[in-house]
Formats: structure tokens, sequence, C-alpha cells
């Protein structure tokens, strides 16, 4: 498993620009190699900003929008309304600014009354857009993700049963840890048959969880057990958040 490419940058400015073109250029060199571009996008508040940038005009004119079909790689037990879902940030920033076909766009049903029946229910539209059988995985063109400062990715959390799934490609988990405990995930081995992933973070808080997520062996932090054996894996990081990386030699 080749190591993570590092790549860091001065600011949370800097990164988000950063982001928006890695969003870009997986999504032209997906087109230009498959016809469309997979992508699942991450939540909380470190990618915000990639994301407004990317519906700028100048961005978005040059975006595949009609052939790009946008997924999430978790979602709170919420409704799309709801503050803290992370298709509402999603939809705020980008989807509802870009000329995106709405039926291109899966959000997770939050609210459901059943969380299991809603993992089955994505988990169904994941097989039913990437044409998988079961047992077969979706290989997304582009899974962004982001690291909380206890190590979790995606709502993929320390000690989580979750991360011993192998089959499942979605999930229905209940984080104590997180302010709102009903979560829907991406599973392992999901995120990692991508063929492109990228982790994202930004500031002083993120430095010790990026250190120990760098350097632990995927063995406890899931952000480290995040190790696409065939894609490509980015730490996008700004300066702050590498602080406490060894010197690159
Ligand atoms: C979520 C996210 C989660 C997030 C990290 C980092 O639903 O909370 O998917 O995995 O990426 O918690 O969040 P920040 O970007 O807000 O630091």
């Amino acid at each position: 498993m080749p190591a993570p490419q590092l790549t860091i940058v001065a600011d949370p400015a800097a990164l988000a620009e950063a982001a928006a073109d890695a969003i870009f250029e997986a999504a032209t060199s997906a087109v230009a190699a498959h016809g469309r571009f997979t992508v699942a996008l991450a939540g909380g508040s470190t990618p915000r900003t990639a994301y407004e940038l990317l519906a700028s005009p100048r961005r978005s004119a040059r975006m595949p929008w009609a052939r790009t079909f946008v997924f999430f790689g978790d979602e709170r037990g919420v409704g799309p309304e709801h503050p803290d879902s992370n298709y509402g940030m999603a939809h705020a920033a980008l989807l509802a600014k870009v000329p995106i076909p709405a039926e291109q766009v899966y959000r997770v049903r939050g609210e459901a009354q059943d969380p299991e029946e809603a993992a089955r229910e994505y988990a169904r539209t994941l097989a039913e857009v990437f044409g998988t059988r079961r047992g077969e995985l979706p290989r997304f063109d582009l899974v962004l993700l982001g690291v909380g400062v206890d190590g979790h990715t995606a709502s993929l959390f320390p000690g989580s049963p979750v991360l011993k799934e192998v089959f499942r490609t979605v999930a229905a988990v209940h984080a104590t840890a997180a302010e709102i405990p009903q979560r829907f995930t991406l599973t392992l081995p999901v995120l990692n048959a991508a063929a492109r992933v990228v982790v994202l973070a930004t500031g002083p808080e993120k430095a010790k969880i990026v250190r120990a997520a760098l350097a632990d062996k995927g063995t406890s932090l899931p952000a480290a057990m995040i190790a696409p054996p065939e894609g490509r894996l980015t730490w996008l990081l700004d300066r702050a958040a590498a602080a406490l990386l060894p010197p690159t030699p």
C-alpha cells in the first residue's frame, strides 16, 4: 500500500482552492476516461468553502455537471432542512447553485423513522447507479473525507463494530460520541474501493490527530484505515494541521 500523498498548503483558504481543484481534476479525468464522474462528498465544516468555490461561475462553467453523480460519505440522522444535515450543507454551498440534474444527487434519508431501512435503501441506490451486483463494491471516482479530532472519518468512529464490516456498503450507526448520535456512513470497503480519496484537514486542533493517523498503521483510528489499495490517497492539509508532522525528507 503506497504511503498517502501529503499536500500541505498555507491556510484554509488555500486548502479550499486546492480541494476545489482536486474535485475539478477528478471530474474531468473521470468523464474523459469513462463518461461520468461519481463522487462521495464529505460533511462537516472543512469542505464548505471548497464547495462554494466549485459553485463559482469560473469553476462551475467548466464542470461536467450533466455527467456528475453525487453521493454522501455520511449523513446525520436529520432531514435535509436541518442545520446539521451534510446534504443540506452541500446543497446550500454548491448543489443548489449549479446545473447538476436533481436526479443525479443522492441523499441519505436521514429523517427516516427506520434508519436500518434508510441505510439499505441507500445501498440499493448505490448498486443501481454503479450497476453492482451483490458482493460487488461501487468504485467512486472520488471520495472526499474529513477527520475528526478523535480520528473518525465519515461516520466511522473509533471502536465502532462497523469498522469490521466487509459486506454492507452503507450502515446506520449509533455514534454516542457524536452530537447527533444517529448516523449513516459508507463502510470502509466502499471508501477503500475508490479510485481517489482526498482527506481534508485544517487548523491546529487537527494537528495531533493528523500526526496520529498518519503514524497509525490502520490499527485503531478509522481515518488511518483509509487505504485504497487500487486508488490514490491524498491528505490535503493546511500548515496548522500539518504542524506536528515530521519534516518531510
Ligand atoms: C460528519 C463528517 C465528519 C467530518 C469530521 C470533520 O458528518 O461530521 O462527515 O466525518 O468530516 O467530523 O469535521 P469538520 O470538517 O467540521 O472538522
